[in-house]
C-alpha cells in the first residue's frame, strides 16, 4: 500500500497540470480552499493504483486515459453528493402547487399525455424520488400517462444507489409522514421506494459539462439542477444552463438551488413569483 502521507507529495506543479484538466473535462472549479480535499482524493487515486509519484499520476491521466477511464474515477471521488429528500421544501411547494398544474393542463390541451422531469446532478436520486413522490401525489393519473423522471448525474456510484433506491434514516428525515407511508416501505433501518413511484425514476450517467451529450436531452417540461452549479464557475455554468434552455419546452419550468440564480448567466429565462417563491420559466 502507498502511504498517505502522498497527500503531502502533490506538488504545486503537479496541481496546477491537474486542475485545469478537470476543469476542461468535468466543468468543475477547484480553488485555494478546496486544494486540500482534492489532495486527499488523488492521493487515494493514487493509493488504489499503487502510483507512488505525483507526477506519473499526471502524466497517466494526461497522456494515457483515452477512454478518459482515470478521470470518470476521479470525478467518482472529487464530486460533494450531499442530497436528501424534500430539500428545500418551499421550492418543491412551488413546483407541487402551480408549476405542475399548470405543465399538465398545458399538455393535456395539446392532446398529449406525457410529462418529462430531469434531476440533473441527482446525486445518490433523492431530488428524483421525492419529485416522483410529489407527481403521483399531485396527479394520482400519472399512472396512466408516460411519464419519465430521469436522474443524471456523473457519479457512477451515486446512479448505483439511484437504481437500488433504498435509503438510510437521513435520507428520508424531511419526507412528510403521509408521504412516507405511502411511498416508502421500511426495511429495517431502510426505506425502500416501493416500485410504482421507483419506476417513474430512470438513472443516466450524463456529465453536464459535455456539450455534445447534452444537445441529446429534449423535450423536457422541468428541470431541477440544484446545488450542482455552485461547484461550477461562471463561463461553465452559463454553457450548462443555456444548454437547459434547449432541453426545455416552452413554457417549461428550471429550479435552481437557494444559492444559484440563473439571472446571473443568462437573460433567456422569465423569472415568475409563486407565493413567496421566484421561479424561472422558458417562455
Ligand atoms: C450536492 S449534490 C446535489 C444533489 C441534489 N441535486 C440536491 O440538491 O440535493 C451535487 C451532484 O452534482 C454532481 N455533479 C458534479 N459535477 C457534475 C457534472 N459535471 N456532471 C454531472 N453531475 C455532476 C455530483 O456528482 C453530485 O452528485
Amino acid at each position: 500500500m502507498v502511504a498517505p502521507s502522498a497527500v503531502a507529495e502533490i506538488s504545486s506543479e503537479q496541481l496546477e497540470r491537474l486542475i485545469p484538466q478537470i476543469y476542461q473535462k468535468l466543468g468543475l472549479h477547484f480553488d485555494e480552499k478546496k486544494i486540500y480535499f482534492l489532495k486527499t482524493r488523488v492521493a487515494k487515486r493514487m493509493a488504489a493504483l499503487r502510483i507512488e509519484n505525483a507526477r506519473d499520476y499526471v502524466f497517466m491521466i494526461t497522456y494515457a486515459d483515452p477512454a478518459g477511464l482515470e478521470m470518470q474515477a476521479l470525478a467518482n471521488l472529487i464530486t460533494t453528493n450531499e442530497t436528501y429528500m424534500f430539500r428545500e421544501y418551499d421550492q418543491l411547494q412551488a413546483f407541487a402547487n402551480h408549476c405542475l398544474p399548470e405543465l399538465l393542463s398545458a399538455r393535456l390541451a395539446r392532446g398529449e399525455k406525457m410529462l418529462r422531469v430531469w434531476s440533473a446532478g441527482c446525486s445518490s436520486g433523492e431530488e428524483a424520488y421525492t419529485l416522483a413522490m410529489i407527481v403521483q401525489e399531485v396527479f394520482p393519473e400519472s399512472g396512466s400517462w408516460d411519464c419519465k423522471i430521469i436522474a443524471s448525474d456523473i457519479d457512477e456510484n451515486m446512479l448505483r444507489k439511484v437504481a437500488a433506491a433504498r435509503y438510510g434514516q437521513r435520507s428520508v428525515k424531511d419526507v412528510p409522514a403521509e408521504y412516507k407511508h405511502k411511498y416508502l416501505a421500511e426495511d429495517g433501518d431502510e426505506y425502500i421506494v416501493r416500485r410504482r413511484t421507483a419506476a417513474l425514476v430512470q438513472p443516466l450517467h450524463l456529465n453536464l459539462h459535455d456539450r455534445i451529450a447534452l444537445r441529446a436531452m429534449k423535450g423536457f417540461d422541468v428541470i431541477f439542477c440544484r446545488n450542482v452549479l455552485i461547484y461550477f464557475d461562471d463561463i461553465s455554468r452559463k454553457a450548462v444552463v443555456d444548454s437547459f434552455y434547449n432541453a426545455l419546452r416552452p413554457g417549461g419550468y428550471i429550479f435552481l438551488g437557494h444559492s444559484e440564480s440563473v439571472g446571473r448567466v443568462t437573460t433567456a429565462f422569465t423569472l415568475k413569483r409563486f407565493d413567496n417563491h421566484l421561479v424561472y420559466v422558458k417562455e
